[in-house]
């Protein structure tokens, strides 16, 4: 396999997450806070893949109708095939559509999810105002995007790779050299590794392993995980305020934002906490990420005011 050069190229090579992808229902428990199981939604996922979390929320949502739109054909082919393989046809329809440009659907959405997809495609402000000029007033935008802290190694890794080599195949076979070595985490690392274990093992003996995402860091070196993760054209990281400014100019309101949301985020003390009291929500966002010390991805339930 060759590097791609465009987004639309490299999805439609890879079909993300592939055609032996498994039904994921993270997004369907995540939004279970706002949404009943009963309530008649109509939703977008915008850059659906091979479509696992639209299968998700079709199965537990049994009044929902989904749309999905992807730049990649051949994604919504496998996606189209794996839906129809649970008997959803007519509750959901696949457009190839970007949502970098103005979309246009037959009514807006109650729910828009954007699950890691628009850090791969440019002008992340505009691909967000495409996407909220399609959500009702109180509607959700859900979705994960890279953080900027959280994939600041992976970044370096992935400059080294491209240092080294424009072969894929040789990128994934010199990838080991640059793996943590057990003794290069953190107790705290370690701890947390094993908390993740022990978390998808219980899921997994309840048969609930749907719920618990794909964890690409663990499954690196399966290809296609390793291609997104080292080989996408387009790919970066955003912070708190980038989200400050985009609630700002789409009328958004955080509901959620990776936990940081929280006035009290985890570990902090007491006489922090004091201060963070008097601060404004957006300042004690930004200071839970600066706060955080293993920071992941950033997901996001906002709603539109
Ligand atoms: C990492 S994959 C995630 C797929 C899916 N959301 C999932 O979590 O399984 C990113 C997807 O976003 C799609 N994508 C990227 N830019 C896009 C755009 N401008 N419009 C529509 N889809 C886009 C890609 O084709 C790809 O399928």
């Amino acid at each position: 396999m060759s590097l791609k050069k465009t987004t639309e190229l490299f999805y439609s090579s890879i079909r993300y997450p592939g055609p032996n992808t498994t039904m994921s229902k993270q997004w369907s428990e995540r939004i279970s806070e706002y949404i009943k199981k009963s309530d008649n939604f109509y939703f977008l996922d915008a850059g659906c893949g091979s479509c696992r979390h639209l299968a998700g929320i079709l199965d537990d949502y049994k009044n929902s109708y989904g749309v999905g739109i992807d730049l990649s054909n051949p994604s919504l082919k496998a996606g189209e095939n794996f839906l129809n393989s649970f008997n959803f046809q007519g509750r959901f329809e696949l457009h190839k559509k970007s949502f970098s440009q103005k979309l246009k659907f037959k009514k807006k959405f109650d729910v828009i999810f954007a699950i890691g997809s628009i850090m791969t495609s440019k002008d992340y402000e505009k691909s967000f105002r495409n996407l909220c000029a399609n959500l009702k007033k109180g509607g959700l935008l859900c979705g994960m995007i890279y953080s900027e802290r959280g994939h600041q190694r992976r970044y370096e890794i992935k400059e080294m790779l491209h240092l080294l080599t424009k072969d894929p195949k040789v990128m994934m076979d010199l990838y080991p050299h640059f793996k943590k070595k057990l003794m290069d985490h953190t107790i705290n690392e370690l701890i947390q590794k094993i908390k993740n274990y022990y978390y998808q093992a219980k899921l997994k003996l309840k048969g609930k392993s749907t719920y618990y995402g794909y964890a690409a860091q663990e499954n690196i070196t399966k290809p296609v995980f390793f291609l997104d993760t080292f080989c996408a054209p387009i790919d970066y990281g955003l912070n708190t305020k980038d989200f400050q400014r985009i609630c700002n100019t789409n009328n958004l309101q955080v509901l959620k934002l990776a936990g940081y949301e929280k006035y009290k985020a985890k570990n902090i003390d007491n006489s922090l906490a004091k201060i963070l009291d008097h601060m404004k929500l957006w300042d004690q966002i930004r200071f839970n990420e600066l706060f955080d010390q293993y920071p992941k991805s950033l997901s996001f339930i906002l709603k539109k005011k």
